[in-house]
């Protein structure tokens, strides 16, 4: 009988392409995708540290397990990712929930394969996760689940050590994938069809600054993946404003393969803030670079994450991130109550801020800030876009799609489109998403 399995992931991107990766070793083994978590014979869930809430959830998914894992002592669960690599928590892991089989951290993810065949053999629990990153490994088959995009991981890890921020400690110190290496698998994802290309890395500006070769700079990847013949998007993910040089607003205009939208953190708008949490650029730095990107690339799309509640905010350093939001006017933004990590430094600090402040500062931003993208999507009535089919919606019976500025929108088709650029003439325009109709 074939076996089967199913991969639970929480978090980002990169986690997203981590499970692609931890797919693919098990496609390898024979294993083929349980659409049903009750059907699959081996369960996986790859964990986000990065707030609390994002721990609950997983805790709680893994703990509903223990009625199925009784009715088939056969299945084998795994739990892997950034909370697992946290001190003590594999152990405090084993000790809630015995009946899981696996636990590995972010360092290990690509010998997933042998942790596997040591839990078959031995029927006992395994756990293995290691205290310091390995160098890059290449070799690890990847099933790729969101054609027409491809995620390409070019940096790892983060050097950074923001002060409220768990991923330094989980996911090590920042290396950079070889030129080559990257370059490669670009051109075979373009070769096999892919559309889009999305480079991912906590900071994927500060690529090849490890290898301290002016030669290998973010700025000339994209350029010489833009040089790649074919038919496709190039996206990046996520900036760290102290890293974006005039060299990368520059080749962001090298080539019209690469979207002219940008992701890029501020986190807040007072600078006392913003020094507290190490982010090492002030409000008027920030404000700097969106004037450069909007004067070069008038067109440009900016999107950003905002976090509330920090250590030590106050009312007028709160007003100062809104006075922020209205200046840069972003054409969306995540936006999130601070959450306390423990291991950064944020989580020593006095001045920890009252849940029912962060609450009410969290609603006055996303009002601001629905206002704001409102406003921009009515901008977009009647004109024509062009934007790469993704996806059927089933409930709302239209196919889905972007624009090259990262915006969605909805519209009806006859034909499978799914992977092809097509034209679609805006007629409504709700909140975030647009709707409109094939030209
Ligand atoms: N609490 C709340 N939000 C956080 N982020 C990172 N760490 C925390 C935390 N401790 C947010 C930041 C980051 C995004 C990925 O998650 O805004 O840019
Ligand atoms: Fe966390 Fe800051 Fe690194 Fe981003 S840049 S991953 S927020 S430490």
């Amino acid at each position: 009988m074939v076996k089967t399995y199913h991969i639970v992931t929480y978090g980002c991107q990169m986690n997203v392409h981590e499970s692609e990766k931890l797919a693919g070793i098990l496609c390898k083994l024979g294993y083929v995708y349980a659409e049903n978590i009750e059907d699959a014979d081996v369960i996986l869930f790859n964990t986000c540290a990065i707030r609390e809430n994002a721990e609950n959830h997983a805790f709680g998914n893994i703990g509903a397990l223990k009625k199925l894992k009784k009715s088939k002592p056969n299945l084998i669960i795994g739990v892997c990712g950034c909370m697992t690599q946290q001190d003590n928590v594999a152990k405090e892991l084993h000790k809630k929930f015995p009946f899981v089989d696996i636990i590995f951290g972010t360092h290990n993810l690509d010998d997933f394969e042998s942790l596997l065949n040591k839990r078959i053999a031995s029927k006992k629990t395994v756990i293995e996760v290691l205290e310091k990153e390995k160098a890059i490994c290449e070799e690890t088959p990847k099933f790729r689940t969101s054609y027409p995009n491809a995620w390409v991981n070019i940096t790892y890890g983060c050097n950074n050590f923001c002060t409220y921020c768990i991923v330094p400690y989980v996911r090590g110190r920042e290396r950079s994938r070889k030129m080559d290496d990257i370059l490669e698998e670009c051109r075979h994802i373009v070769e096999l069809g892919y559309k889009e290309i999305t480079l991912l890395g906590q900071n994927v500006n500060s690529y090849g600054l490890d290898f301290n070769d002016e030669n290998v700079t973010f700025p000339i990847l994209l350029k010489k993946i833009a040089d790649i013949k074919g038919n496709f998007r190039i996206r990046f993910m996520t900036n760290h404003p102290k890293d974006l040089s005039d060299e990368l607003i520059d080749a962001m205009l090298y080539s019209d393969k690469i979207c002219k939208y940008i992701h890029l953190p501020v986190q807040a708008g007072s600078s006392k803030v913003l020094n507290l949490m190490n982010r090492r650029y002030t409000r008027e730095d920030y404000l700097e670079k969106i004037e450069k990107l909007k004067a070069k690339i008038p067109n440009i799309s900016i999107t950003t994450d905002i976090m509330v509640g920090f250590p030590y905010e106050t009312e007028e350093d709160f007003l100062d991130t809104l006075d922020l939001v209205k200046t840069c006017r972003f054409n969306g933004a995540f936006t999130f109550v601070y959450s306390r990590r423990k291991g950064t430094v944020a989580d020593k600090m006095d001045g920890q801020i009252e849940e029912s402040v962060s609450k009410d500062r969290i609603q006055r931003l996303i009002e601001l800030q629905n206002q704001i993208a409102k406003e921009i999507s009515l901008e977009y009535k009647d004109k024509v876009v062009e934007v790469l089919c993704e996806d059927f919606d089933d409930k709302k019976n239209m196919y889905l799609g972007r624009d090259e500025f990262n915006r969605m929108c909805y519209f009806g088709s006859g034909e499978n489109l799914i992977g092809k650029f097509v034209n679609v003439k805006i007629t409504k325009t709700g909140g975030i998403s647009l709707t409109g109709e094939l030209v």
